[in-house]
């Protein structure tokens, strides 16, 4: 039978914007609903795997040290009560920025873990839920008995994922881990950062680009584990996730360089090993003179891709640069370190006196590939990620409005959603404790006052 077009008047366009129309999230179904989550993490890295799931509608429910609640909360500055309160115990401490982002949706209970009636505690919730992420050192959670081999015989089915540094075996495996260290050890670091005869040295990424990485790849590995659970097997899974390993397996073709050829690939700041023109380049003139932040006076940045001979023939058209155009007209010859040591600098000449946005115009009318290098504020004023709901602000319902990043990809009949950004520590215990270990008000009353919840 011949496919029938659906409506044959609407553009793609038109169909994309009303399918994924950020107006109707709320109205749609959510695709893990059902689902419940214990998320004992820290941090970045296990608390984005865990909100990943959030976002896409399970039931999370994060369980976090009584009253101060995990490391993240005062990791990052800004903690000033004003902002958003930690919790009803300590009025005097708020919640460090750094934990908004990477904890969405979630309901906040509180456990010690060290003690016996805060660990049957976790028992209880487990027996009740479906996914158990954490990460903490390598074998903690075995140590207090909650660990996955405890665990699975309560519950069989549970899918216990642990994200750590180094994996749950093997001689390096119980250092402590971080984001930077992940991509210091996995290999990001030494490729990423300008060029020794710029002055440069090997980079830090500002943003916790192995954290948020790693925990997507949880989350990737949760529901897998679901799959083989609820369509194949019937049983739970444990998963182990290695932070530096997460790392090594972004290194492109850095490894297979190396095996074949003995060549370690090196960084090359903002320009590009493979491919030229294919990098950033800076403009001399700021597009905030005026601005009261010297953040915002300084010179503005682009980056430019024209490395196809085509491409990089109308470039140096457009730069007026027949010198370029002639010298370097094949990609080959283009790409060496000597060829970019001169091409850069002679765009960024032509650039000296024009804003990024004079220098985007120029190579939007030559239909050359750019894009200005924004900051926060000009990602969160554009329309087109407004309009598509990516930064909006959120009506959140403990602490009003915030502007905040929607879930990054969209579903047309169950969309991910934003509810609300974060809560206090244990702000959940009474609905939480009540609904799934049958605790009366007076017994959370009575933990809460021996710093046990
Ligand atoms: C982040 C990290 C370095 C912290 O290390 P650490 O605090 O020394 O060790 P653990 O993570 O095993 O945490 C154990 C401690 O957590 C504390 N803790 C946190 N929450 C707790 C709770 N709800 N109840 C009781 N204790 C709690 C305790 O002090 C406990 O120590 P103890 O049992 O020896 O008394 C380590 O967990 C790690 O390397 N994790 C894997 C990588 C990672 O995720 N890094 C963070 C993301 S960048």
């Amino acid at each position: 039978m011949a496919t029938q077009p659906t409506t044959q008047a609407q553009s793609f366009e038109e169909y994309c914007r009303a399918t994924f129309d950020p107006k109707k999230e709320f109205g749609k179904p959510e695709v893990l609903k059902g689902y419940r989550v214990l998320s004992c993490t820290q941090y970045i890295l296990g608390p984005s795997c865990a909100s990943y799931l959030a976002e896409l509608g399970a039931e999370v429910i994060k369980i976090e040290a009584p009253r101060r609640g995990e490391a993240m909360r005062h990791t990052t500055p800004f903690n000033e009560p004003f902002l958003y309160p930690l919790s009803k115990w300590v009025p005097e401490r708020g919640t460090g920025l750094g934990f908004l982002g990477a904890n969405p949706n979630e309901h906040f209970v509180s456990i010690d873990f060290h003690r016996p009636e805060g660990q049957a505690l976790v028992k209880k919730l487990a027996a009740k839920s479906d996914v158990f992420v954490e990460n903490y050192r390598p074998g903690t959670f075995d140590r207090w008995g909650i660990g996955y081999r405890q665990l699975k015989e309560i519950n069989p089915r549970l899918v216990y994922c642990w994200l750590g540094g180094f994996g749950g075996w093997g001689p390096g495996r119980v250092r402590a881990s971080y984001d930077i260290l992940g991509q210091s050890q996995g290999g990001n670091f030494g490729m990423t950062g300008k060029q020794e005869f710029l002055g440069g040295s090997p980079s830090k990424h500002t943003i916790w680009l192995a954290d948020y990485w790693g925990g997507m790849m949880g989350a990737t590995q949760v529901l897998a584990a679901l799959y083989w659970r609820d369509h194949v097997s019937g049983e739970g899974t444990f998963t182990e996730y290695s932070q530096v390993h997460g790392v090594t397996r972004q290194l492109e073709y850095a490894l297979p360089l190396y095996g074949r050829h003995g060549i370690t690939r090196e960084r090359w700041g903002n320009w590009d090993t493979q491919l030229c023109v294919h990098g950033i380049i800076k403009c001399g003139k700021s597009s905030y003179p005026n601005s009261e932040n010297p953040q915002e006076m300084e010179e503005g940045y682009i980056l430019i891709s024209a490395y196809e001979d085509k491409d990089f023939a109308r470039l140096c058209k457009a730069i007026g640069d027949s010198t370029l155009a002639s010298k370097y007209a094949k990609a080959d010859i283009r790409v060496k370190a000597e060829s970019q040591m001169e091409t850069y600098p002679a765009l960024e000449k032509w650039a000296a006196d024009k804003t990024k946005e004079q220098v985007a115009a120029i190579m939007d009318a030559n239909n050359i590939i750019n894009q200005p290098v924004w900051n926060a504020k000009e990602v969160a004023n554009h329309p087109h990620w407004n309009e598509r709901g990516a930064v909006r602000w959120l009506d959140d319902p403990t602490y009003g409005e915030l502007l905040h990043q929607a879930p990054a990809f969209k579903m047309s009949a169950t969309p991910p959603r934003l509810k609300w950004a974060l809560k206090p520590v244990g702000a959940d215990n009474e609905y939480i404790f009540g609904k799934l270990a049958g605790l009366t008000p007076e017994d959370i009353k009575r933990l809460e006052d021996q710093e046990c919840i």
